[in-house]
């Protein structure tokens, strides 16, 4: 077995000469991780409330992960779609049972599930034939990368110099009900949204925006997607976040913690889309091998069996309140958002410089949107770790002050 000890000035290098540079960044080189810490290539360790933005809900080494992968590996970790294995089907009927849904599609990532979603709602349309092919989605919105996801993407920063994307998606504000009734129409195929904004700074649709968006794609004949590639699986405290708001979707896109770190997303649909497509319409290589499969039904398992769910709710909530201290106590901070383990802290300064005064104190948080700061821990994190962040972020908001 080959070993590639670095120090972080090489990986640095490394990275600096060979890879597009595509990424911002952090200077911090992970070489391992335990729990709710990791640790760099020098062994200093962190507390991690990011989690691999939404990832690792499982933390870091998770011992039945860990035994899983290992086995798995050693039987099969690849067969191609043309043929059957033990998980598939097994982790399909799982994610069913979870959502209230009924069929399942695997890919490789978040974005490719929304590509596949954003198919199916073509394919249930008869592929836009009669002119049904127009999407409703939501500003500030965030669904992936590749052209599809991206189109639906309602952030100039993301679309510009890619245009022009997918035609006939038409943006409307968050919780603006009014707007949504005047961009339905019977040519809209689907309304694309994620009930908890997540790379948009943790901003919720409002459950009657919700309802809202079910009734206007019922009266249309279009299929409400809820993207819960971020918010799902969890993240909320409950398996998926439209339970709390009770609007069921036509289908709901997953993705990030699903398989504890192992590439795999799936979106899963009501039975009356599953004529849409038929066999070679859609497909890929890698998505819903055995050993992503087997490691996602662990992941299911572990949280059943653990109870994380109900930490989620009680450290999530113990999370916002203290927030909400720091909101009261602090001008710079002006509001607590989100729910579980998907929160964040609105400041009325940039964010990125506190993400990096908090890692050189030993603490990893995340920023979006340039004055949000963004918590996605594991769900494994505690109250006393909950204390130690917030202690750390007290002292920061204290010095931005004197600055
Ligand atoms: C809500 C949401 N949708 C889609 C995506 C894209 O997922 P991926 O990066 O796995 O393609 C993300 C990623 O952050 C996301 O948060």
């Amino acid at each position: 077995m080959q070993n590639y000890k670095m120090s972080f000035q090489e990986i640095v290098e490394l990275e600096r000469q060979f890879l597009l540079p595509t990424y911002s960044r952090y200077p911090l080189a992970i070489s391992r991780g335990k729990g709710v810490f990791v640790y760099d290539v020098e062994g200093r360790r962190y507390l991690d409330f990011v989690g691999g933005l939404g990832v690792n809900a499982l933390g870091y080494a998770h011992p039945r992960i860990v035994k899983v992968i290992r086995e798995q590996a050693a039987r099969v970790i690849h067969t191609s779609n043309l043929y059957c294995h033990e998980y598939q089907g097994r982790l399909a009927q799982k994610l069913c049972a979870l959502s209230g849904l009924h069929r399942v599609f695997f890919s490789n990532s978040g974005t490719e599930a929304i590509e596949g979603a954003i198919k199916l709602a073509r394919a249930a349309a008869q592929g836009g034939e009669a002119g049904k092919c127009g999407l409703v989605a939501l500003e500030g919105s965030f669904h992936g990368r590749t052209f599809g996801a991206l189109s639906l993407t309602g952030q100039a920063k993301y679309r510009a110099k890619f245009e022009p994307l997918l035609p006939g998606v038409n943006f409307i504000g968050r919780n603006d009900v009014e707007a949504l009734h005047k961009a339905m129409s019977d040519s809209v195929c689907a309304i694309v949204l994620e009930p908890i904004q997540g790379e948009g700074g943790i901003r919720e649709c409002s459950p009657e925006f919700l309802r809202q968006a079910r009734e206007a794609a019922d009266r249309h004949q279009a299929l409400l997607i809820f993207d819960e590639i971020q918010c799902g699986l969890g993240r909320t405290g409950s398996m998926f976040a439209f339970q709390q708001a009770g609007v069921v979707p036509d289908v709901v896109v997953v993705a990030k913690p699903i398989a504890a770190g192992l590439p795999l997303g799936a979106f899963i649909a009501k039975e009356s889309l599953a004529a849409a497509m038929s066999a070679g319409q859609h497909g890929t290589t890698f998505g819903g091998g055995p050993l992503a499969c087997r490691v996602a039904l662990e992941y299911l398992a572990v949280l059943e069996e653990e109870g994380l769910l109900d930490n989620v709710r009680q450290v999530g909530a113990y999370l916002n309140q203290e927030l909400n201290t720091l909101v009261a106590k602090f001008a710079a901070a002006t509001e607590a958002r989100g729910r579980g383990f998907i929160q964040a802290l609105e400041l009325e300064i940039p964010a990125r410089p506190l993400v990096e005064e908090a890692m050189a104190e030993g603490v990893l948080f995340n920023s979006t949107q340039e004055t949000v700061l963004r918590f996605l821990p594991p769900f494994l994190l505690q109250e006393k770790h909950v204390d130690r962040g917030m202690r750390l972020l007290r002292k920061l908001l204290r010095n931005a002050r004197k600055k």
